[in-house]
């Protein structure tokens, strides 16, 4: 039996939910439910709280996340290039002067640096993935979709990438975007105009830069480590009010059939409905409307922060036999759900409505924001539901194997980036990096 202040603390959570997704009447159902193989919250809760990191976007390279962002006044822009002369059309720039050297690789004794400055906030659209790669097998696609509204996966070469750039600036005029930003070994931004927004601060011809250990690889090479995890870089304002992502079945359920049986790293947007397009590009062009306040980043990090190193930890007492120290884990993560009249319905109930309950009763949420309260519902709801599960066994009686199966289970669906180390710990080589890089090494 539930007291009675635990009645009415049920009673006020479930009313501040009305409203939302909570599909199943029946919080003791949901219990035993595990989450539908073709929902997508743990694949949005993942890309959207992987935005502008380096390492889990060369993981998965083929972008799902479309958003825009701004690039405050103040910010310093690197443009590498084998000529004194300011570019008169779109062109690339990078946020690290050592990454802008690649564009001087072929004849790095021309290297000429210009580096302007941005006198005003820039509007920009972020997108995710390793989205500067130019491979047929999807990083391309998000930007084709909006550009030439088709999937144009042979479109690689430079002209077809500068074709790309001034198809780009074309709509970025007509739904107030100034730049670009994609990524793969570190980011770069496509600006299309360099007199407006910026100015230049100096444009010098450089030394041939010395590098070691060979050519212009290391000093670029540790440009992107600083922007491996999070927060990612730092120079980049999401609007995570208009965020659009390929994950949301609402948006782009063509894409539902796409993945079915597919492999995450094989998950691309090839395949998408010409109606999906059309809704994906509206949704884009939709001017900026006042959101909920609510900083969703921060909350997506804070569930992360929470779960993220004890369930790896616990994932080792498990590993280990250790079914005490795996009990107390469980306990720690669930501590502040833990009613002392409890039964696991209600402390389930409890966990997984914490993080989400109050953005969950807001009315004015964007879509896109509704997309991200049902991410963080669905994720939390897993996590909640799985040791809720393992806590009620534990209490009698710790099943290793079967404890050992339940986290696998849910740290392969979470499928977080802060647990891709090397176990025990590993010099930094290839066997470390993600798929991507390893070209770089050999
Ligand atoms: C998932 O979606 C695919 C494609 O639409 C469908 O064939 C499959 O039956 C769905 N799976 C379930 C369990 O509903
Ligand atoms: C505890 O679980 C183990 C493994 O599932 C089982 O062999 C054992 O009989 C259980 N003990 C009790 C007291 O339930």
């Amino acid at each position: 039996m539930l007291s009675p202040s635990l009645t009415l603390l049920l009673a006020a959570l479930t009313s501040n939910a009305v409203g939302t997704d909570i599909q199943t009447p029946f919080i003791s159902d949901e219990l035993h439910t595990p989450p539908h193989p073709n929902a997508t919250g743990n694949l949005v809760f993942n890309t959207i709280s992987s935005l502008l990191q380096h390492w889990p976007n060369t993981r998965y390279h083929s972008g799902q996340t479309i958003v825009p962002a701004v690039i405050p006044e103040g910010t310093l822009l690197y443009h590498g290039r084998l000529d004194d002369a300011i570019p008169s059309s779109g062109e690339w720039t990078a946020l690290d002067p050592e990454f802008s050297h690649i564009y001087c690789f072929d004849e790095p004794e021309k290297c000429w640096l210009l580096t302007l400055v941005t006198t005003r906030p820039l509007q920009v659209l972020y997108f995710d993935g390793s989205s500067a790669t130019k491979s047929p097998d999807g990083t391309l696609d998000t930007q084709d979709l909006l550009t030439w509204g088709a999937v144009f996966p042979d479109r690689l070469n430079r002209e077809w990438e500068y074709a790309r750039l001034d198809a780009l600036c074309e709509w970025g005029r007509e739904t107030g975007f100034d730049a670009f930003l994609r990524m793969q070994l570190n980011f770069e931004l496509m600006l299309c105009d360099f007199t407006r927004g910026v100015e230049v601060v100096s444009f010098v011809h450089l030394e041939v830069e010395s590098m070691f250990p060979d050519h212009f690889y290391y000093s670029f090479i540790h440009t992107s480590e600083w922007h491996d995890h999070f927060p990612g870089d730092v120079r980049f304002q999401l609007d995570l009010t208009r965020v659009v992502s390929m994950y949301d079945t609402d948006l782009a359920p063509s894409l539902v059939g796409t993945r079915w049986g597919v492999e995450r790293r094989e998950h691309r947007v090839l395949g998408i409905s010409p109606e999906d397009i059309v809704a994906v590009r509206n949704r884009i062009s939709q001017p900026a409307q006042s959101g909920s306040g609510i900083d969703w980043r921060a909350l997506f990090q804070v569930i992360k922060d929470r779960y993220g190193k004890r369930l790896q930890v616990l994932r080792h007492d498990l590993r280990d036999d250790s079914a005490q120290r795996a009990f107390r884990v469980v306990g720690n993560l669930l501590a502040p759900y833990l009613l002392r009249s409890g039964s696991p319905t209600a402390i389930y109930r409890l966990c997984s409505t914490a993080h989400t309950s109050y953005a969950a009763s807001r009315p004015s949420l964007t879509a896109s924001e509704g997309l991200l309260l049902k991410a963080a519902q669905e994720t939390t709801r897993e996590i909640c539901r799985t040791l809720v599960n393992l806590w009620a066994d534990g209490v009698e009686n710790v099943s290793i194997p079967r404890w050992r199966r339940e986290i696998d289970r849910l740290t392969a669906w979470l499928d977080w980036d802060v647990w891709l180390t090397c176990e025990p710990a590993c010099d930094i080589d290839v066997g470390n990096m993600p798929s991507a890089w390893s070209p770089i090494f050999t």
